[in-house]
């Protein structure tokens, strides 16, 4: 440990002797572990900044000046020494508070970097049209909502496009081909195409390199797509809203979308997030959810997606990221949720939770 001591020629040689052995004590700069101001007037203090230092600071008092001991509260320091030393004593307090300025450092480091990362968040792109008026309907089931809907899904060429290609994929287990929107949503619902047209809208905001996440965009958004359907059949068996769980599921990553900005290291859990920035991407993807107005429902199943304990939606989609990431093991996750959660007609879930990852459906053109 280096110390630097600011202070008298006898000072100086009383704690170069005192630690020796034990610890540098010098009066140069480039004492970087801790600090020793010898306080020997009440002149002396008053020329000490009052600022944080960044590393353990003490002030060694030889004056009994009862002036300086009530001025000592207004500076930033870590602890007082008096004669007589004790050398035991000051290697205890040097060590600990050694280790709690690097904690301290550190959790001020995370701060920043989450308001940054939280001010990104907020600030990412808002949704295009199309994907918040089907937002809108996850609250307004209304025959007017739905009609206008429709009306602007064929009216964008690009996104009708997309859904019909996605409607005629193996997992939709249609016979003929579907050509059209309307034709897609007569024979699969009205639900299933604003699904479809929600998740191809949301494939711009992948469109960048997740090379910090091992992947790619494409990649991403394939298993948002396949974490999206996979929940949203698991929410059919277990009786609840299958369309909440479907834009839960979508949206479970979205989080990492600005994540990727800010990693600088390799990650493979929201365990190695949150040692690189302090804030992990289910907690980001929270903030980007409420800036979309997402209902407060889903936003919690993605925010707690990652966490052990959560409820039944952030279960469903916990399990379906699980099932995504390893897919031969479908059957064992979906047999791990039945005993929480009893599944009706496990088997028929199991089949199509298969048919459904069998197929590499690709969204893009
Ligand atoms: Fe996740
Ligand atoms: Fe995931």
């Amino acid at each position: 440990m280096n110390i630097r001591f600011i202070g008298s020629e006898t000072g100086l040689n009383t704690f170069k002797k005192l630690l020796d052995g034990r610890a540098y004590v010098s009066n140069g700069d480039d004492a970087k572990d801790a600090l020793i101001f010898e306080i020997s007037s009440l002149e002396v203090l008053y020329k000490i900044p009052k600022r944080s230092f960044g590393i353990p600071v003490f002030f060694y008092l030889t004056t009994p000046n009862k002036t300086v001991l009530s001025n000592i509260k207004d500076y930033q320091i870590t602890g007082i020494l008096f004669p007589p030393l004790n050398p035991d004593s000051i290697m205890n307090k040097m060590t600990r508070s050694k280790e709690h300025t690097i904690a301290t450092v550190n959790a001020k480091d995370y701060e920043t970097l989450r308001i940054k990362i939280i001010a990104k968040a907020e600030n990412i792109p808002t949704l295009p049209t199309i994907a918040q008026d089907l937002i809108r309907l996850t609250r307004n089931h209304s025959q007017t909502a739905i009609g206008q809907v429709t009306a602007k899904i064929k009216m964008d060429q690009g996104i009708s496009s997309k859904v019909i290609k996605l409607v005629n994929s193996p997992f939709y287990g249609v016979r003929k081909e579907i050509a059209s929107i309307d034709r897609a949503t007569m024979l699969l619902g009205f639900s299933s195409v604003k699904n479809i047209a929600l998740a191809i809208s949301l494939d711009q905001y992948f469109q960048k390199p997740f090379n910090m996440y091992k992947t790619t965009g494409q990649a991403m958004w394939q298993h948002a797509y396949n974490v999206a359907l996979i929940s949203s059949e698991i929410a059919k068996y277990l009786d609840q809203d299958s369309d909440a769980l479907y834009m839960a599921g979508l949206m479970h990553d979205i989080g990492k979308v600005v994540m990727a900005d800010f990693l600088v290291r390799e990650v493979d859990c929201v365990q190695d997030e949150r040692e690189q920035l302090g804030c992990d991407h289910a907690e980001i993807a929270s903030v980007i959810l409420n800036k979309w107005s997402v209902a407060p429902a889903i936003v919690d199943a993605v925010k707690t997606h990652h966490d052990a304990d959560t409820d039944l939606y952030g279960k469903i989609v916990s399990y379906a990221n699980k099932i995504d990431h390893d897919k031969n093991n479908a059957k064992d996750y979906i047999y791990q949720l039945n005993k929480d959660f009893p599944i009706k007609d496990m088997d028929i879930l199991i089949e199509s939770i298969q048919t459904c990852l069998s197929e590499c459906i690709d969204g893009k053109e």
